[in-house]
């Protein structure tokens, strides 16, 4: 989990912190007080309770985890918290700790409550304002609180626990045993927003526009009158970037894009149209497809094109930027996710990714980050805001090695332009038929073949597959089930119109056991 030196925290006037515990929802408790227009951010739950008053939050949430209270292993927390004044809002383990914390007792339920479960509220105010008496939550855990500390009320109960949800708001401490985070809890967002405005006095400044005021604010102070320089890569990431850094320092900033080749049809167009104007003579655009593609000549292995372009951007970039002259700053398109799972456990890697496209961050330059606190609906939200088109802001993820992931085998130029003209055409399709709700969509060539028939004559050609998924967070996804008409309309197109096909394929696998991506 992340453990950022606590002074990098932005300077909001009003933020919430939230201890993280090791929930599995941590993440989410953040978005869902953003939401609320209230800046959050995730803190290890090992802060104590001097830093917590430096940091001067408006209030605290303790999030839930896999311990229990009263094992010798639970987590490091400093009880001294609970008498800052400051209000906080405990869930799940965060309950429980709570009530241990204060004098209450906490004991193994009888059993375990898992899943959506009626909650009976007793006191239908503050707290617990807008919920039914009999209301759905979302349970899990093992652990109950079973006497409330001196001072608490019960507010709400389950079957197995007889203490939901409990408070004693002379000192602003609340707790909830079930997640308000999640979707399953339909009041959830309602509790939460319950806690924040009545209990914790919050006002919701947290605005698209006050985070770039403040972001421009403090690039300037950093930057003072140095040079910096951006990569764009066409996605939203890279390219809001670029335009806060144009916001706060104008002349100083000069933005390379590098078109490696394996762009989308009209991608390089998209962004040289978008950034050149704006930018004038600060725009610099390199066109290194040979050199990219040279590079690739006889590579097949997936692993190893990832390995390749990776090292061609990076020498692409230090041979461009020393064109350039001299540059103190460099930015990084780093989101808050990625600052979370920076920190997180070892897992098995299944592709590198993510570094590939981009630029490592132990160069020689001091590294530029301002979208380190942002999810990425936030990044979309700023770039409207800047007044960055639909095309950037909008579009689907696209991995920083391009179509050579989406060429099953070796990436030459004739199978480049096959995969990117029935790209189009998916996109095209997709687009004029007004589908929402779709995560990610493109088309895979294979080097498998097959006959046809065409016209008159046999064919022995390559399929194109067609992979639709839809996903929240794209470590899992479902196949997306098109109607079927608009299927066979992109396959005859396809077919028809794009050289060396004569089959369309549907990929119906979801993630897992398959990836999103074919390489
Ligand atoms: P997979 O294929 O692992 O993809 O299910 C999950 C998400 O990551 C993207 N992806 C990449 N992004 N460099 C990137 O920048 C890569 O090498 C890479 N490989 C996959 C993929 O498009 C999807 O959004």
């Amino acid at each position: 989990m992340s453990q950022q030196p606590l002074t990098q925290l932005p300077s909001q006037q009003e933020k919430v912190l939230v201890l993280d515990f090791g929930a599995q929802y941590v993440q989410l408790i953040v978005r869902r007080i953003r939401e609320l227009n209230v800046y959050a951010e995730i803190v290890p739950c090992s802060i104590n309770a001097e830093q917590v008053r430096a940091l001067a939050p408006q209030a605290l949430v303790l999030s839930g985890g896999p311990s229990s209270v009263y094992e010798e292993d639970a987590p490091e927390f400093d009880p001294e918290i609970f008498r800052l004044g400051i209000p906080v809002l405990g869930i799940c383990y965060g309950c429980q700790l709570m009530a241990y914390s204060l004098g209450g007792t906490v004991k193994p339920g009888d059993a375990r409550e898992f899943g959506r479960t009626e909650l009976r509220v007793i006191r239908p105010d503050t707290l617990m304002a807008g919920v039914p008496e009999r209301a759905t939550c979302w349970m899990s855990h093992g652990d109950r609180v079973e006497m409330v500390p001196e001072g608490f009320e019960v507010l709400a109960a389950t079957d197995h626990s007889p203490v939901a949800a409990m408070a004693d708001l002379d000192r602003g401490l609340c707790a909830v045993q079930f997640h308000p985070e999640v979707q399953h809890t339909p009041q959830g967002l309602e509790i939460l927003r319950n806690f924040l405005y009545d209990v914790a006095g919050c006002h919701g400044t947290w605005r698209t526009e006050s985070f770039i005021e403040q972001a421009v604010a403090e690039i300037r102070a950093r930057v003072g009158s140095e040079r910096v320089l951006s990569t764009l890569s066409g996605g939203v990431d890279s390219s809001v970037v670029a335009m806060l850094v144009d916001r706060a320092v104008g002349d100083q900033l000069t933005c390379m894009f590098i078109d490696h080749g394996l762009l989308r049809k009209s991608e390089a167009q998209e962004v040289i149209d978008s950034f050149g104007p704006r930018l004038g003579e600060r725009f610099v655009f390199v066109d290194a497809a040979d050199y990219f593609l040279e590079r690739l000549a006889g590579v097949a292995d997936p692993e190893q094109k990832r390995r390749v372009i990776g090292e061609a951007f990076i020498r692409t970039f230090e041979r461009e930027a020393a064109k350039l002259g001299e540059f103190r700053f460099i930015t990084h398109g780093t989101l808050y996710p990625d600052v979370i799972e920076s920190g997180g456990s070892e897992t098995a890697t299944i592709k590198t990714h993510h570094n590939v496209g981009g630029l490592p961050a132990d160069m020689a330059f001091e590294n530029v980050e301002p979208l380190r606190w942002l999810f990425k609906d936030e990044v979309r939200r700023v770039g409207h805001e800047l007044g960055l088109p639909d095309s950037i802001v909008m579009r689907q993820p696209f991995p920083g090695p391009g179509l050579a992931v989406r060429i099953v085998g070796e990436v030459t130029r004739e199978r480049l332009e096959t995969v990117r003209e029935a790209d189009a055409v998916l996109r095209e399709e997709i687009a004029a038929a007004g589908i929402e709700g779709l995560a990610q969509w493109f088309a895979v060539l294979s080097t498998m073949r097959s006959v046809g028939v065409m016209g008159d004559g046999r064919t022995y050609l390559h399929p194109i597959i067609l992979r639709v998924v839809t996903t929240d967070d794209f470590m899992t996804a479902d196949w997306a089930d098109l109607p079927h008409e608009l299927l066979g309309r992109i396959s005859n197109r396809i077919v028809n119109e794009v050289r060396g096909i004569n089959r369309v394929v549907y990929d119906i696998t979801s993630k897992p056991p398959g990836t999103i991506e074919w390489e």
